[in-house]
């Protein structure tokens, strides 16, 4: 999968050509794709078709008393491994902070800060900012999707455990005796998105976190694992918060961050249940369930089974043969066609080397359909379009493409 990810443009090691980063990856043109499809999806869902939740996109970095306030300078720390005991006994039992620091402005005037190792505490400092211009009723919501870093003693298994990483995450406030409610609530609807995306209940495992191995934050923790190749390993999270950080906040900053109900008149601290998705891991998630070698025609083939609305092509189209000049000229108009008249649909022309070699790029990239143009296409309009995961074609008319791929 690493190796197939890498040949065909969707992820590439980190500084490759330096030899590597350890736990960094970049993306490729399909990757990016893949990625915004995914992104697109959970934004949709999450903030665009409801009205309860506002998006936003905070700053990486903070000003430091975020992350004392948090608890994350305190806490957020890895227990060192025994093998930096060996080199050093006094390290024995000792932790690591996992947070990136870094100085910002120059001199003695440089303050130490962190790059961000959660979202969420970009939604916590902007709570009020968002209550003062919306002016919304609990419960609801903040949304942020952005990069989070942190400094892991042993990144592995490829997008699994990074030190960049990508989370989408939601804060949703709610009333202190409303927390079981909705922390129900949204375990449902982070399963109802996995779904939607491809990742059935079938292959997601939801775990209870027990008490100790939660997050400094968290109150209660359900873990949503994914059967990765190297284990069962968490996907995605829920956390309820309580009011652990808008308190903190609240108290560190003297900014009282507190909900002032207009109607009773009545002041509280709302609680918060984060539904919280590393968006790296669910690529990867993604690309082990798609990844597949099977055998089309006698001929053995990888395909990438992904979901046709994740897909980073979703058409290619091609001239039966590329020295053709009619076929081209005919091929050239129906993908002109195709990209401007579909929305949201994106189209690919090929026609390097034979159909069977286009047919293996295509199938390597997760592309859900080829559309041939051949010399039956030139008599009749008519052109054959053909489907990824059985391989079977289907002749149809070229006024009717459109409404079969969209
Ligand atoms: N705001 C809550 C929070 O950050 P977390 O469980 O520490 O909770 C949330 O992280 C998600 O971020 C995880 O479920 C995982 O998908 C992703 N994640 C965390 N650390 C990661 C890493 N080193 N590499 C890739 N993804 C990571």
């Amino acid at each position: 999968l690493v190796a197939l990810a890498k040949r065909r443009g969707f992820i590439y090691p980190g500084s490759e050509i330096y030899g590597g980063l350890a736990g960094t990856w970049d993306y490729g043109p399909f990757g990016v794709a893949l990625k915004n499809n995914l992104k697109n999806s959970w934004w949709q869902k999450f903030v665009t078709a409801r009205e309860d939740i506002y998006g936003v996109d905070a700053a990486i970095l903070m000003n430091q008393k975020v992350w004392q306030a948090s608890g994350h300078v305190t806490n957020f720390s890895d227990p060192l491994p025994s093998r930096f005991d060996l080199k050093d006994q006094k390290s024995q039992g000792r932790t690591f902070n996992t947070m990136f620091q870094t100085q910002i402005g120059a001199g003695d005037d440089a303050a130490t800060s962190y790059l961000r190792p959660e979202t969420a505490q970009g939604m916590f400092v902007n709570f009020k900012n968002i209550v003062d211009s919306f002016h919304p009723k609990l419960p609801f919501g903040i949304a942020q999707i952005g990069k989070a870093f942190r400094n892991e003693i042993a990144p592995r298994d490829f997008l699994f455990r990074v030190r960049e990483f990508e989370q989408m995450e939601i804060e949703y406030f709610v009333r202190p005796e409303d927390w079981e409610k909705f922390f129900e609530y949204w375990r449902k609807e982070m399963s109802d998105w996995l779904t939607d995306i491809g990742l059935s209940s079938g292959q997601i495992q939801e775990l209870e976190v027990p008490e100790g191995e939660r997050a400094h934050y968290s109150k209660r923790t359900i873990d949503f694992e994914f059967a990765f190749p190297f284990g069962r390993k968490e996907l995605c999270g829920l956390a309820y918060r309580a009011d652990f950080d808008l308190k903190n906040h609240s108290d560190v900053s003297a900014v009282d961050l507190s909900y002032y109900n207009e109607e009773t008149k009545e002041r509280l601290m709302p609680h918060v249940i984060e539904p919280t998705f590393g968006l790296d891991r669910l690529i990867l998630a993604l690309l082990v369930k798609a990844y597949s070698e099977d055998e089309l025609g006698g001929e053995p083939r990888i395909v990438l089974k992904l979901p046709a609305r994740l897909a980073p092509v979703k058409v290619a189209v091609f001239p039966l043969l590329a020295n053709k000049l009619t076929l081209v000229a005919k091929a050239r108009a129906v993908f002109d066609d195709l990209k401007a008249n579909t929305y949201n649909l994106v189209a690919t022309f090929d026609d390097n080397g034979n159909i069977g070699k286009r047919y293996r790029r295509q199938d390597e990239i997760g592309t859900p359909w080829c559309v041939t143009i051949d010399f039956q296409t030139l008599e009749d309009d008519t052109v054959t379009i053909r489907d990824r995961d059985t391989g079977q074609q289907e002749r149809v008319k070229i006024d009717e493409l459109i409404k079969r791929l969209v």
